[in-house]
């Protein structure tokens, strides 16, 4: 049986991240997808998502999180990723390693911990590193100006000040040039309808037509 294929979306608050994910559905026949998240996807790592998220993880540092986000991620890919690639589904994870990257490493400033993203990025995805990161970029400017007054649960990262956000917009485009995997920008500032086409295109060529 074919492989499925592995996609990654990232992309900041107001980036459409989540309507994106939602219309999937609208060009592609549902079944043939497995759509997951980071941090969680399986109840073990829902559970160190809690404790990620937690008011009590607030202050908690780098190296901290780090850990959380890598065991949570060791038991998604082992127990659910993996899994449905083999049996020819093909999976979207709403974040993955890119957001460690990008949250940790960038905007928890721990710049140390660089060698060991790579090091661990190699043993533990191995040969199922994603096919294709898809980042809705949009700078955090635009996006808080959109999501200004929406209502929802706010977890202590997405409560931290702009510059906290900088760094994680930096992170990502520091991840992707340094890193390099399989990649496309999508510019999110533009339209949702364009940035919803150009999602789609991309969906597109990674899977081939519906
Ligand atoms: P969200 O995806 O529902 O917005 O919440 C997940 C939060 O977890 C988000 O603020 C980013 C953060 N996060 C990390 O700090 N490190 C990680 O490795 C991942 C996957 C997410």
């Amino acid at each position: 049986m074919k492989r499925g294929k592995f996609i990654v979306i990232e992309g900041g608050d107001g980036s459409g991240k989540t309507t994106l994910l939602k219309s999937v559905g609208e060009v592609f026949p549902l079944k043939k997808f497995r759509l997951t998240r980071e941090p969680g996807g399986t109840p073990l790592s829902e559970i160190i998502r809690g404790v990620m998220l937690s008011d009590e993880a607030r202050r908690a540092s780098a190296e901290t999180q780090f850990c959380l986000a890598w065991a949570a991620r060791a038991h998604h890919l082992q127990n659910l990723v993996v899994p449905a690639l083999e049996s020819g589904v093909h999976v979207i994870s709403d974040r993955f390693d890119s957001s460690t990257f990008a949250f940790q490493v960038h905007g928890q400033e721990a710049p140390h911990l660089e060698g060991l993203f790579r090091e661990i990025r190699r043993i533990y995805l191995g040969r199922y590193a994603p096919d294709m990161y898809i980042f809705l970029h949009v700078s955090p400017k635009v996006g808080m100006r959109r999501t200004a007054g929406r209502v929802g649960e706010r977890n202590h990262f997405d409560r931290r000040k702009f510059e906290f956000h900088q760094k994680v917009t930096e992170g990502y485009l520091d991840f992707f040039k340094k890193i390099n995997p399989p990649h496309v920008i999508i510019d999110a500032s533009k339209s949702l309808e364009e940035v919803k086409r150009n999602f789609h295109q991309a969906l597109c060529n990674i899977i081939g037509r519906k």
